[in-house]
């Protein structure tokens, strides 16, 4: 693979998520062949922020390799609550792991760590703004399920304000062809204008909409998604829209007869129980896909040589506007930006300037 940190989605190519995809499905064949692929290599799990499935599949992932895990799950118990930067932190780990996993609450904390890291990053999750590996697991279901990604009709339901696993997901579809999607939200729950922006710029054909039941018959795959209640700053914003929409099997009678239910988990109340045994539930196995994908990254990733940083530019202010960005927070990150179809945005949660 070409890329040495997996920060978004964009930095695979299709080839190599083609790639990728072999080797997890040579892996979720024949998993007693891989148990020593990573012996001698070390992960470092930093969650931020509370997680299942991604911390522990990225666990059980390097473990079912051969290689070891360390790392915290709660930062009340590492030095970043006594003030610790996130450089300092990336640095000292970097030295101790052969490859860092990375949730933070902050939107571009795993670019902003892989600026200062001797080992690759990957992003599992940086607040309402990337989350590329669960992409990786819906993209592995959908094979699994369905032989192919091209020309489907996808169905993004919820949360597509603060659904991380969304816009990512959004990214990778960029990569295939004759995709439509149908973005399901409440106009306060809408797709970011960043996200906009980076469809119009790649010709992706969308619509968006607020009536889940009348969209269903369309869809391919139906893509669910959790109200994000911590991502609220005002509780009552959270009130007016939580249970908005709830998947039920008397609404699945209008879907297709293979049309998957992908859902990224946990969920709250926007599946109902009576959907799970419905053959077309899928979000359980999604889960699981998730591991072995994890696992063929991991074969990859944590074989890369350390490597030390080139140094990077002091910041003294932030460019970025965004409250929710790193860079207002760790305010001595070099104010990078990029362009995105003719928008100046930040190079680090992709807001605009
Ligand atoms: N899908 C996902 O990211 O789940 P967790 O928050 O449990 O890791």
């Amino acid at each position: 693979m070409s890329f040495r940190h997996l920060i978004d989605f964009g930095d695979l190519s299709r080839e190599e998520w083609e790639e990728l995809y072999q080797r997890t499905a040579q892996i979720m064949d024949c998993p007693d062949a891989f148990m020593e692929a990573n012996k001698g290599k070390i992960q470092a799990n930093l969650f931020y922020e509370p997680s299942t499935r991604t911390n522990f599949s990225f666990q059980t992932a390097m473990l079912r390799l051969g290689g070891k895990v360390f790392g915290f799950a709660d930062p009340k118990s590492s030095s970043a609550a006594k003030g610790e930067s996130l450089k300092d932190t990336i640095k000292m780990v970097s030295a101790y792991a052969d490859v860092v996993v990375m949730r933070n609450p902050k939107e571009g904390a795993a670019k902003a760590a892989s600026l200062y890291s001797e080992v690759p990053v990957i992003n599992a999750g940086d607040g309402g703004h990337m989350h590329p590996t669960q992409t990786l697991a819906d993209l592995t279901t959908i094979m699994r399920y369905r032989g192919s990604i091209d020309g489907i009709s996808v169905g993004l339901c919820g949360d597509l304000k603060n659904g991380r696993t969304v816009h990512s997901l959004i990214k990778a579809l960029a990569k295939f062809n004759d995709i439509r999607f149908y973005l399901i939200a409440p106009r306060e729950l809408a797709i970011p204008e960043y996200m906009r922006v980076f469809m119009r710029s790649h010709n992706m054909r969308f619509v968006e909409v607020t009536n889940l039941e009348a969209t269903i018959p369309m869809l391919d795959v139906l893509y669910m998604t959790r109200i994000q209640q911590e991502r609220f700053d005002n509780p009552l914003d959270y009130e007016r829209v939580k249970g908005v929409y709830v998947l039920t099997r008397k609404k699945l009678s209008r879907a297709k007869p293979n049309m998957m239910i992908l859902h990224p988990l946990p969920r709250v109340d926007e599946i109902s129980v009576d959907v799970d045994d419905d053959p077309r539930a899928l979000y359980f196995e999604q889960a699981r896909c998730g591991m072995y994908v994890r696992m063929a990254l991991l074969m990859d990733l944590a074989h890369q040589p350390h490597k030390l940083p080139a140094p990077v530019e002091i910041g003294t202010c932030p460019k970025c506007h965004n409250p929710r960005c790193i860079t207002q927070s760790e305010v001595y990150l070099p104010p990078l930006t990029k362009m995105v179809g003719g928008t100046e945005c930040c190079a680090y949660c992709d807001k605009e300037i």
